[in-house]
């Protein structure tokens, strides 16, 4: 018998090759086996427990849906300069309603879960509602991403892609959903519990929650930007979690993501002054352990480092006078 690929436990230099030669290994496929492994490089790090699964082709959006700019090509061809944080009274009464529909895609794609459902059953269902309330999936090809929601699994921190994974008793999900409607966007998200999770998982959601809380309450108009991320991380760190640096809260509005940013851990630098009328989101991401992330390379699954589980919650928000004004709810 001829065998011809290398078996996973290798055979020792003076034992014979795999290959059925009867040479050495060493004198037989050590080189090419060698030349091969350097090829493909060292595995990826994966410390966590999701693994990726298959991602299905992708759903189409009828003709009559109006799209942004980006939805053919992938590219968005504004600029994220282009656009004020400070909404006219016309865009904002638009982003209402793109706001509260988005709230609503969330709660209806949420009230879907359950152990054995994949994450590319949610997106089917989250795809037909986007398209029942007459919206396109904001993520659907927005810079080449495949899928109509975010589904961010236990150590996923946040741009998990829907695929034929199950949902498991005990995962933590973070469903993130954005509508293009009436030519704005509304973004919001939230970490649901599938079946029954372990005491750490309820703890570090309900902290979670209780930071993107803060972070609204820390809206004021007059002071910093930095106010909101103090209080995050202030409430994060003395929970012994911590806060994921890489991805931030943004301004919205025409624009998926304006380039406003607002860190949710203490930036010294985000001076920026909150105004009245202006429109971003708070969306925290706060880990159980460290918050180093790494990359899948499908370029977009960002996982912590350290394997730990990662929870999320997102609203837009309006600044008024009083405050902040969430916009995201059903
Ligand atoms: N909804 C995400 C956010 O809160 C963005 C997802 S962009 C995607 O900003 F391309 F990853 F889907
Ligand atoms: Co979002
Ligand atoms: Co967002």
């Amino acid at each position: 018998m001829t065998v011809t690929t290398p078996p996973a436990v290798l055979p020792g230099p003076n034992e014979p090759c795999w290959c059925g030669s009867g040479s050495k290994y060493k004198k037989c496929h050590r080189g090419a086996d060698s030349v091969e492994a350097r090829k493909r490089g060292p595995e990826p790090v994966r410390a966590g427990s999701v693994r990726p699964g298959i991602i299905s082709p992708r759903r189409s959006v009828p003709a009559n849906i109006p799209r942004p700019d980006y939805a053919e090509s992938g590219k968005p061809r504004r600029s994220r300069f282009a656009e004020s944080d400070v909404k006219s009274p016309e865009v904002l009464a638009r982003m209402r309603r793109a706001c509260r529909a988005a709230g609503q895609v969330l709660q209806e794609a949420a009230s879907h879960l359950r152990p054995g459902i994949t994450t590319d059953e949610i997106d089917a269902i989250t795809h037909a509602a986007y398209i029942q309330r007459g919206g396109y999936p904001s993520t659907l090809n927005y810079h080449g991403y495949p899928k109509s929601l975010c589904t961010s699994v236990n150590e996923v921190i946040c741009h998990g892609i829907p695929d034929s994974r199950a949902l498991e008793d005990g995962d933590i999900v973070n469903l993130d959903i954005t509508i293009f409607l009436e030519g704005v966007h509304g973004d919001c998200s939230a970490t649901y519990f599938v079946g029954k999770v372990d005491p750490e998982s309820e703890r570090l959601v309900r902290v979670t929650r209780e930071c993107l809380d803060l972070g609204i309450g820390a809206v004021k108009v007059g002071r910093p930007i930095s106010d909101i991320g103090r209080a995050i991380e202030g409430h994060a760190t003395k929970n012994g979690m911590s806060v994921v640096r890489a991805y931030c809260g943004h301004g919205i509005g025409e624009t998926f993501h304006t380039s406003l940013q607002i860190p949710h851990y203490y930036e010294a630098e985000a001076d920026t002054v909150i105004e009245p009328g202006m429109v971003f989101t708070i969306e925290p991401m706060i880990n159980l352990g460290d918050w180093h992330h790494r990359s899948w390379d499908d370029g977009w699954t960002a996982v912590t480092a350290d394997g730990k589980r990662s929870a999320q919650f997102e609203h837009t928000i309006l600044v008024t006078e009083q405050g902040a004004e969430i916009l995201t709810l059903p």
